[in-house]
């Protein structure tokens, strides 16, 4: 079979179709499917772009692995928003978005026969990008009881001499699950005895109410020493997920393959994105990600009010922009979603979608509108 043929289908296609077909119809559709910010890049962002759009000094081709400017304005960061120290030169590289990281991550170290531990459930990138590597993804659960981190005994089963990756994804999408300290070292220890390299992909980390972030595993690692890799994203951080710019942070090994495989692929990301990020991660960061997560506490509120009223259980966590729940019954996720489509106009995820591990559950985003969570909310609380 040709590495094409093994991608697995895309649920969430199937989504896109009803919800097309609904809106075909006249229904008054209310979206609480998708993970993109309904609002708009912050102005002080959309100003320093505007005025770089406008230098021609931004035209030509950007460095290939990012400019030195934002390189440094990462480490600078990095160091004081979360304790990590690294060199810009050796251990940053600008990505096209955090998912081309991803996509091109196993491509780094997976040949014909190796094989990546991937969660189940999670993002669906990790496991299609170690099969286009030509590697075997093999999944691990993640289960409502162990908080929605991986259980060790599954991981000592399932690693192997062919493992070349494990890759996590804390603060986590769609559960808003967390890992802490203890966690984060045990998993370094288990990645180190086997040497294997780990991943997390990080584009939620700063994704949570109150200006504090998660933890992150380069603040638990030593990036210098430890095969580690962590991905950020300004997507959800600055509600800038049409700019496609984030980071890879790590390892300079880790780092350094993938810069190489990304020679080959592309020419970087447009140096005014580049310039704009700079800006953002620098002196003004506090308050931009203080404006642009100001809306979801209030947002979650009203959500998990909804979702009382029906007498849902949902997954307790501040962190991410999703609500994650469990669909009441013995109904499956997909059953559920589309009775809520069609019986009450409203878009929500089945767990399913996010691998097998995820049935039984659904995920809300608030990334709509207030008006439309508002909406949501109320169609919710009265569903019968
Ligand atoms: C868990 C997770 N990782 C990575 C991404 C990709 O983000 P981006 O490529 O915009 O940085 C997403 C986007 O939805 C995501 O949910």
């Amino acid at each position: 079979m040709g590495r094409l043929d093994k991608l697995p289908p895309y649920l969430f296609s199937a989504i896109d179709k009803a919800k097309a077909a609904a809106l075909a119809a006249g229904v008054d559709v209310v979206d609480l499917g998708i993970g993109d910010p309904d609002r708009p890049t912050p102005q002080a962002l959309v100003e320093v772009m505007a005025a770089a759009v406008a230098d021609p000094a931004f035209h030509r081709y950007p460095a290939q692995r990012g400019m030195p400017r934002l390189r440094q304005a990462i480490a600078a960061w990095l160091g004081a928003r979360h304790g990590v120290d690294i060199d810009p030169d050796t251990q940053t590289l600008i990505l096209i978005g955090s998912k081309e990281g991803l996509g091109h991550l196993p491509t780094t170290c997976v040949e014909e026969g190796d094989n990546t531990l991937i969660p189940d459930l999670g993002y669906p990138v990790y496991g299609q990008s170690t099969l286009l590597a030509g590697g075997d993804p093999r999944t691990f659960r993640l289960k409502a009881e162990n908080g929605f981190l991986p259980d060790f005994s599954e991981l000592k089963q399932l690693a192997d001499e062919r493992t070349k990756m494990i890759f996590l994804n804390y603060p986590n999408n769609p559960t808003g699950a967390t890992a802490d300290r203890k966690f984060w070292q045990e998993m370094i220890a288990f990645c180190s005895e086997r040497n294997i390299r780990l991943v997390n992909d990080a584009a939620y980390l700063e994704v949570i109410p109150g200006g504090k972030a998660a933890l992150s595993l380069l603040n638990v690692a030593n990036p210098s020493q430890d095969r580690v890799i962590e991905l950020h994203s300004l997507s959800k951080m600055f509600n800038m997920t049409g700019w496609r710019i984030a980071f890879a942070a790590g390892h300079p090994e880790l780092v350094g393959d993938l810069g190489r495989v990304k020679e080959s692929m592309d020419s970087g990301v447009f140096s005014a994105v580049q310039e704009t990020a700079a800006f953002a991660l620098g002196d003004a960061f506090e308050d931009l990600l203080q404006e642009v997560m100001a809306v979801y506490p209030e947002r979650r509120r009203i959500i998990n009010q909804a979702l009382e009223k029906m007498g849902v259980e949902v997954f307790p966590s501040p962190s991410t922009f999703y609500v994650w729940a469990r669909v009441p019954g013995n109904e499956s996720s997909i059953d559920f979603c589309g009775r809520a489509l069609k019986e009450i106009g409203t878009v929500i995820t089945p767990g399913l979608g996010f691998g097998s591990g995820g049935e039984g559950w659904f995920r809300i985003s608030l990334t709509a509108s207030d008006e439309a969570i508002a909406e949501g909310a109320r169609r919710l609380g009265e569903w019968k």
